[in-house]
């Protein structure tokens, strides 16, 4: 089973993934493996660290695309060559169309650092500290045509503490995410069917 990862930026989930797949031995346990990472943006960081573990990369740079619809048709195509049974959306800071996530129903899947259904969206860390939460986390999600909606497959809870900063308070959030997405997709790999 291939799995392929978007990413648009540093690429920390993507990594602990990759990690994850390694030292747990995904090919010979769950008969999956990272295939491929596709970013958006020629600068990802992400990038080097997958080409480093010997990983494909791709880049489908949007703003070369005069519409939503044509980055998202190019990008799936390029998705399509991996024959991914799960595509991991991790840092990928793209709104993505309905046909997109249509195509993909299913076995597309989210990273979002909130407790959704709370704070979906952008800066969600200064929110959650903005309305006085004592609690936080991170949720892992299938996507569905709404933006951070869609069935929650796991999630991890961090307290807020009294001198929080939005940083401080993503700082905590990321270690969590690094340890549920991978286990998230090990749970979930079972129950996808082989592309072929
Ligand atoms: C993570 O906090 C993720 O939840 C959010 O964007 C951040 C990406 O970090 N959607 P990284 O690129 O995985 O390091």
């Amino acid at each position: 089973k291939n799995i392929v990862i978007l990413i648009s930026g540093g690429g920390s989930n993507m990594a602990a993934i990759i990690r994850a797949a390694q030292r747990e031995g995904w090919r010979k346990s769950l008969d999956a493996q990272v295939s491929a990472v596709i970013s958006n943006r020629p600068d990802a960081g992400g990038l080097a660290i997958a080409r480093e573990q010997l990983v494909a990369t791709d880049v489908v740079d949007h703003k070369n695309f005069p519409s939503r619809e044509a980055f998202d048709a190019e990008l799936a195509g390029v998705i399509d060559r991996h024959n991914p049974s799960l595509v991991v959306l991790a840092g990928f800071m793209r709104i993505l169309t309905p046909a997109f996530v249509a195509r993909y129903e299913g076995r597309l899947i989210n990273i979002h650092p909130s407790l959704l259904p709370a704070f979906p969206g952008l800066h969600t860390h200064q929110r959650a500290i903005d309305a006085g939460c004592k609690f936080a986390g991170v949720t892992v999600h299938q996507v569905t045509a709404e933006l951070d909606f869609g069935p929650i497959l796991d999630q991890a809870v961090v307290p807020v503490l009294p001198d929080d900063t939005a940083a401080s308070l993503a700082a905590r959030v990321l270690t969590q995410e690094h340890l549920i997405y991978p286990r998230a997709i090990a749970a979930l790999l079972p129950t996808l069917a082989t592309a072929r």
